[in-house]
Parts: C-alpha cells; sequence; structure tokens
C-alpha cells in the first residue's frame, strides 16, 4: 500500500478539477486524474512540471461499469483512497422544453448518477480502512433554481441532499462527506453552458477562478467540514432569496435569471 495519500479526481481535466489536481500535487500526494478524454489528460500532464505523482485514467462516470472496474484498478494497485472529489459535471442552460433528451439525460447520469456510483464503488474500500474523505462538488446552483437551469439545479440539489444523507449514513465511521456549493466559476464549463457567452458577462463580478475555489474546498476537507459554499456574497444573497416568500421570490426573479 502507498504511504502517500491517494486522491481520485473526478472530470480533472477540466477547470475546477485540474485546479485540485495541481493543489495536491503540490502537497506531494499521489493523484489519480480521471476523465472521458484520455488525450486531453495527457496533453494537461504535459503541462506540468512534477507529473511524477500523477496517474491518468480515461473514466466515464455515467457507466457504473466502468466506474466499477476503475475502482478494482485503485484498488489493486493502490490499496486505498484517501479523498475522492466528485467533481465531473456538465450542464446546458437551456429550457427544459428546447433542451435535447440526450442533453437531459447525460446531465442527469453524469451529475447524479456519476456521483453516487463512483461513491458507491470507493465506500468500500474508504470502510475497509475506516477512514476516508467523499468531496461532492454540488453548486450555489443547487440551492436556488433559475430559468434555464431547472435541470442543472434538480441534479445539483440532488447532489446536496445526496451527501447529507451519506452523512448520516456514516456518521458511525471514521469516513467523512463534505459538500461543495461553488458560485460561477472561471472554467470553460461556462461557454459549454451557454454558448451565446450572455451567462458569462452576466455573472463576471461574481467569478471565481478555479484556484481560488480549489483552495476553499481544500480548506473545507481539512477542517471536515460537512458544507462549503463561495463566494459569500452570493451564497448569502442565495440564502436570504430561500427565505422570502413565493410572492416576493416572483417580484425579483427578473434580477436573479441570468442565463
Ligand atoms: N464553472 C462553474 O461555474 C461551476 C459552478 C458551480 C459548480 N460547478 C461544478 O464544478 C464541477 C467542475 O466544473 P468545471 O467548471 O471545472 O467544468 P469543466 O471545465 O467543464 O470540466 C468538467 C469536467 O468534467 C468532465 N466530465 C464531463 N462529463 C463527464 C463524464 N460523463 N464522465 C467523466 N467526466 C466527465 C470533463 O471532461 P471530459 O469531457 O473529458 O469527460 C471535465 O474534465 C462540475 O461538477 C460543475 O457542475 C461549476
Amino acid at each position: 500500500m502507498s504511504s502517500s495519500k491517494i486522491i481520485v479526481i473526478t472530470g480533472a481535466s477540466g477547470g475546477l478539477g485540474r485546479a485540485l489536481t495541481q493543489l495536491h500535487l503540490k502537497k506531494g500526494d499521489l493523484v489519480i486524474a480521471t476523465s472521458r478524454s484520455e488525450h486531453t489528460l495527457e496533453a494537461f500532464a504535459k503541462q506540468l512540471s512534477h507529473p511524477d505523482n500523477l496517474c491518468i485514467y480515461p473514466l466515464d462516470v455515467s457507466s457504473n461499469e466502468a466506474v466499477r472496474q476503475f475502482a478494482a484498478w485503485v484498488h489493486v494497485r493502490f490499496g486505498k483512497c484517501d479523498l475522492l472529489y466528485n467533481n465531473a459535471g456538465t450542464a446546458v442552460f437551456e429550457s427544459l422544453v428546447q433542451m435535447r433528451l440526450e442533453e437531459l439525460e447525460e446531465t442527469l447520469l453524469t451529475n447524479i448518477a456519476g456521483v453516487m456510483y463512483t461513491t458507491r464503488a470507493f465506500l468500500p474500500m474508504m470502510l475497509q480502512e475506516n477512514r476516508g474523505h467523499i468531496i461532492n462538488i454540488a453548486s450555489l446552483a443547487g440551492q436556488v433554481a433559475t430559468a434555464k437551469a431547472a435541470v442543472y439545479a434538480a441534479s445539483k440539489a440532488a447532489v446536496i441532499r445526496f451527501s447529507e444523507g451519506l452523512r448520516h449514513e456514516l456518521a458511525d465511521t471514521g469516513v467523512h462527506v463534505t459538500c461543495a456549493l461553488p458560485g460561477p466559476i472561471d472554467t470553460p464549463f461556462l461557454e459549454r453552458a451557454d454558448k451565446t457567452g450572455a451567462y458569462r458577462s452576466k455573472v463576471n463580478s461574481y467569478l471565481l477562478s478555479p484556484d481560488q475555489t480549489a483552495t476553499l474546498i481544500y480548506k473545507a476537507v481539512e477542517r471536515k467540514r460537512p458544507e462549503v459554499a463561495m463566494p459569500f456574497r452570493l451564497h448569502a444573497l442565495s440564502f436570504l432569496y430561500s427565505l422570502l416568500p413565493y410572492k416576493v421570490k416572483q417580484l425579483v426573479a427578473p434580477l436573479i435569471n441570468r442565463k
């Protein structure tokens, strides 16, 4: 069994996944970085100054069988998983009827089923050791849903509730669960979700950098915090909004519908 910490990150070829990978590599951890595109992971690995502790593995989290085989491979090769970041995610900011069925299914399979499949595949390894930490990347969108993000918001709300229930299930074990709720992050995700670029420009003043987000998440992991939301200003506004009566919510709707 490896003496380094073993960190598994899904969606590691994207903005936040890369930042989390770099953060852990700098700490001397061994990072297993996964995403569907092996080519993108290889290109990322080439850019790193110290890629020795990096392992890449092509993985589609929406396939339970692929996830199961991946977890078995990690178990045989490294014997453990200290931190699992369920970070892979996708979005299409479009109204429900305009969204293609494949887009809807991909969002649900990646953002909800993918998180559950991966957690389910890695938990036995963690429970065997009676230690480990699962970090689920949700979103502030899981707290407040807006037009053109009903499906994405629902998927992230599911991740928040899943994390909460899992935390109860694991209360008497040494396995921890942190759910991260970031606001908009400056990653390729924004352009992919809204090709017009309108959403990105509307949330420009709230944009977090991937490095900033990764650092805030990691601090919460170190403190074993159950939940972490960022940036503070947007989180506070989301929280206050969630307390409003429905009629008042209708009045302020034009202010929050940015997509
Ligand atoms: N950017 C934001 O504004 C924002 C805000 C709040 C929360 N988040 C959440 O933060 C997480 C990371 O997002 P990001 O901004 O870094 O997005 P990103 O740059 O688009 O990266 C997404 C990553 O997920 C991977 N991925 C997508 N579908 C996958 C699948 N089925 N199986 C495996 N990997 C898959 C992508 O790689 P491949 O295409 O190669 O698979 C990529 O590595 C997501 O869960 C997202 O919902 C983002």
